[in-house]
């Protein structure tokens, strides 16, 4: 071809597809840079059905300190291609320490006592389970690694070079459509010592960045190798360092989280209301869920405990309604988040079903029908809109349907 007809190519240039996969999982994953990188690489030669046969899609090992996303990311990846975070199967090795154990995942072999009883963890029909028309990819995860037995390692290294699994009674396990994820905390306690600036480290706020995020990642990747076995090692096709994250970083995951707490509030059927949290309650929430050691590894929990069941009870004794904005503080007198009404939403969504909404006001009432004010009717069944009034003081009469039982 002459140098006229030479059409130069962009091979950097991603599918729309596989960009959407990484914006939705930028969306749910705070940093981590090289870890989307690596999923989305693999991503696209997968779905350009380029990854070698014979071989698992991929074998990623993800180190990294407590609570930085290694497990989060598997389980992102299932709710963005399947629509669910449990379309990955997970074996947390810890379970599998015993090699007798191994029978749980694999099932045991004909003739055995209770071999009728044992179904395998991992089955050609498990794996392939959550396959959609377009996406025929598994997602399989060893969880905590380094807590596997001698049995499950052999396993696991049959599994990551030939991509055949062989089960108890003889069925092979075809892995050649199967990501394959590992993970380790190993090194994870050496960063968080180097993180806060002890064995003489000068405290992260004054060193540049990319010098600690190099420090984090020898760290690891030194624990890896003394502790993993070269051939291991070998057959590992990238080994992603996950950073510890910064105070700015566990900031967003916990928008994040009080985000899907907000959509679950939205989600239910009688208890469409918005809340917002103050600075200091943000911070409170901080303080107990995340910390340079644990990461973000339970803010989940104090989530739930200092937030979501605070709400259910105020739900469930009627004293938030559909179309409430409710501010929650942090009251520094009890240590706790306080909750107030701050006035009505003009963020509606769905009315809920007449009939339930009728059986409800009957019985709170004792049977006297209520009627609705037409305004508090009209927000109800108006349809979404994005942002709320601003607050209004909360009304004391008692043409509402609130019903307090204490009033
Ligand atoms: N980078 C992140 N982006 C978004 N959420 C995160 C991130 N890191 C942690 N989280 C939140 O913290 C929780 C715990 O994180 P995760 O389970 O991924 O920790 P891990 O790195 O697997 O830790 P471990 O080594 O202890 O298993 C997640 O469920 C998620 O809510
Ligand atoms: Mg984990």
């Amino acid at each position: 071809m002459s140098a006229a007809h030479m059409q130069h190519l962009d091979p950097n240039r991603r599918s729309g597809e596989s960009r959407e996969f990484e914006a939705a999982l930028r969306k749910k994953i705070v940093g981590q840079d090289e870890a989307i990188g690596a999923l989305v690489d693999i991503y696209q030669v997968f779905r350009a059905g380029l990854h070698s046969p014979g071989r698992p899609v991929s074998n990623l090992l993800f180190l990294g300190p407590t609570g930085s996303g290694k497990t989060r990311i598997v389980e992102a990846m299932g709710e963005i291609l399947f629509g669910d975070p449990h379309a990955v199967i997970k074996v947390d090795c810890a379970e599998f320490q015993h090699s007798h154990e191994i029978a749980k995942l694999i099932g045991s072999p004909p003739g055995y006592l209770g071999h009728r009883e044992t179904h395998p963890l991992i089955t050609q029909e498990a794996l392939a389970q959550y396959h959609t028309d377009t996406v025929k990819l598994s997602l399989l995860l060893f969880d905590e690694i380094e807590k596997a037995s001698d049995a499950l390692w052999q396993l696991l290294l049959g599994i990551l070079d030939k991509a055949t699994l062989t089960l108890g009674d003889n069925r092979r396990v075809d892995l050649s459509q199967t990501l394959i994820f590992m993970t380790s905390n190993l090194g994870g306690a050496d960063i968080s010592t180097l993180m806060s600036g002890g064995l003489g480290f000068v405290q992260p706020s004054d060193k540049p960045s990319d010098k600690m995020d190099t420090k984090v990642e020898r760290t690891a990747t030194e624990a890896a190798k003394r502790k993993f076995s070269p051939e291991f090692m070998n057959r590992i096709d990238k080994v992603v360092v996950f950073h510890p994250l910064r105070p700015a970083q566990l900031e967003q995951v916990l928008d994040i989280e009080l985000d899907l707490v907000q959509r679950r509030v939205l989600d239910t059927a009688h208890g469409q209301f918005v809340f917002r949290l103050t600075r200091a309650a943000r911070d409170f929430l901080l303080r107990e869920g995340t910390d340079i050691k644990y990461g973000a590894r339970h803010l989940k929990r104090a989530i739930e405990r200092h937030v979501v069941y605070p709400l259910a009870n105020l739900l469930s004794t009627g004293q938030i309604l559909i179309g409430d904005v409710l501010s929650i503080d942090w009251d520094a007198a009890t240590q706790q988040l306080s909750f107030a009404r701050t006035g009505e939403s003009t963020l509606v969504t769905m009315a809920p079903p007449a009939a339930l909404f009728a059986a409800q006001a009957v019985s709170t009432w004792g049977g006297r029908a209520i009627e609705i004010p037409a305004q508090a009717n009209a927000r109800e069944t108006q349809s979404p809109v994005a942002a709320p009034a601003p607050p209004a003081p909360a009304p004391v009469a008692a043409s509402r349907r609130r019903h307090d039982p204490e009033r």
